[in-house]
């Protein structure tokens, strides 16, 4: 891959929201500390509120103050990155309203133009910046998710933002691929001989993917409502750590390479059809109960009407390729479950044969691969030992974990866990897209999503109600049970 020129400024829309104030400002500020912020990069952000540029300066130090916490804010890295700053109020979906961004640009000629916005304003404002001249060939843009709420959605948002910039100019961000512990998958699978050879239907019995969060949808009810689990994390996140534990692997780290991999697991997924509906999906809603010590309203009264839209699911998926033929890969999230944690976890087949009797074939317990994303991030490999000592009836087996201890190698005095939004933005700097999402990736997740979404509505599968603070309805547990296996839950 040729080397990109780098982005010579950053314009923020959205400048003043959620997204922008709790994670990209932050990163930001992170990337200026280590240096990642090229010379005279400016970073310009707009909303339609009026505010004086130092209001809006003091609202990010605020900003990276909360996120900095205790480590604080270096006053000397704070000014450098204070003197980049810039606000604009304007009316980003008409070219007359973006013409004052153009002015704060001045000499920039590459800028990358990020937007923190709801989706459906992409397409006007991608044609807002053509109507400005703003969209020159050497620009970017970057885009949240959700892309669309279905294939058709999908479909249209993507053409009218590749109406204005090429796809290689386009960066579609899924933040699970900034997080370390994502990218240390393909490090782990890729830069060790270890595990290829064993990663396939031969040696891996099943694979379970988990996303759990203790949090409940609150205040962004309005987004959730049309969306719902499904569309919230399992077209996207979950999607991604399905491909990257199964892709093939790529020739190198090119953009295309990669994502060509991720696109073939896509369409090898399995369609869902009705008959899956009730013995390979369950949709859940949480009602009141208690998170981590604290009573919590249910989504209904959350929402303050009935909904029919779940806060979990789970779902076994199929690959339908030679590698992966007969491994069922289990997915599961939810809102308001006991814990946070984002797992991945690959279940080995066990011996073939016991060389072992009595006891110690009793204790036999299959290799497991559990990689830890969130909260904290380990990767362990569970194998078996012999217990320490004598006993009469014979040796006796146990499993114990070999640990990477990634939270111990890598702590410090300067370790800092990175926002994954850092990695993103410095390779949107670089024109790197390999960590992003292509326009056929995307809308490949959607075609799948989609399906399991139309099964549910033909089938009228409504979501059962599970209790905050356990992990979903009963059905979860059926679900795995039906083909002998069970959720790692401990
Ligand atoms: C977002 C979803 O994309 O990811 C949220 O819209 C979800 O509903 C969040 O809470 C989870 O991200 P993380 O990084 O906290 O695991």
């Amino acid at each position: 891959m040729a080397d990109a020129p780098l982005a010579d400024a950053l314009v923020l829309f959205g400048g003043t929201g959620d997204l922008a104030q709790r994670m990209l400002f932050p990163s930001l500020y992170f990337l200026e500390t280590d240096g990642f912020l090229p010379e005279g990069f400016k970073i310009v952000a707009t909303a339609r509120a009026e505010l004086e540029r130092e209001a809006f300066v003091d609202l990010v130090r605020d900003a990276v103050v909360q996120r900095a916490g205790p480590m604080g804010v270096d006053e000397e890295v704070w000014g450098r990155f204070a003197a980049r700053l810039d606000y604009r109020a304007a009316d980003a979906t008409t070219a007359e309203g973006v013409q004052v961004l153009g002015k704060a640009l001045g000499e920039a000629r590459r800028p990358m133009f990020y937007l923190a916005l709801s989706p459906s304003l992409y397409g006007a404002v991608c044609k807002a910046l053509a109507g400005a001249n703003l969209a020159g060939p050497q620009t970017r843009i970057v885009l949240e998710k959700p892309i669309g709420q279905d294939l058709a959605s999908s479909m249209s948002t993507n053409a009218a933002v590749g109406a204005v910039f090429s796809e290689d100019r386009i960066f579609r961000i899924d933040h699970y691929l900034g997080k370390e512990t994502v990218q240390n998958l393909l490090a782990l699978r890729f830069a060790n001989t270890l595990f290829e050879p064993l990663w396939n239907n031969l040696t891996i019995d099943h694979v379970q993917i988990t996303v759990a969060e203790t949090e409940g949808v609150g205040e962004r009810w309005p987004y959730y409502d049309e969306y719902g689990a499904l569309r919230d994390m399992v077209q996207n996140h979950m999607l991604q750590l399905l491909c990257l534990v199964a892709m093939e692997p790529p020739a190198d780290m090119d953009p295309s390479a990669v994502r060509n991999e991720k696109v073939k697991v896509l369409r090898s997924l399995r369609p869902f059809t009705r008959a899956d509906v009730p013995v390979n999906s369950v949709r859940g809603q949480y009602t009141q109960g208690v998170v981590e010590g604290r009573s919590v309203p249910g989504y209904d009264a959350e929402r303050g009407a009935p909904s029919s839209t779940e806060t979990f699911v789970a779902l076994r998926a199929d690959i339908d390729n030679w590698r992966w033929a007969g491994v069922p890969f289990f997915l599961r999230t939810g809102k308001r479950l006991p814990e946070r944690r984002t797992q991945i976890a690959i279940q080995f087949k066990g011996v073939p044969h016991s060389v072992f009797g009595g006891q110690a074939k009793a204790d036999l317990v299959a290799n497991r691969l559990i990689i830890d994303l969130q909260p904290d991030e380990d990767i362990e490999l569970l194998l078996m030992n012999k217990a320490p000592g004598l006993s009469r009836e014979g040796m006796r087996l146990q499993p114990l974990p070999l640990s990477l201890s990634l939270l111990k190698a890598y702590s410090g005095p300067n370790a800092r866990r990175r926002i994954a939004y850092e990695r993103l933005l410095l390779d949107v700097i670089h024109g790197n897209s390999t960590l992003f999402v292509r326009r056929d990736e995307v809308e490949q997740a959607w075609s799948w999503v989609d399906g399991v979404a139309e099964a549910w509505r033909e089938s009228n599968f409504t979501p059962k109600a599970y209790a905050a603070g356990s992990w979903g309805p009963s059905g979860a547990f059926a679900l795995t049970e039906r083909y002998g296996r069970a959720w790692y839950d401990d």
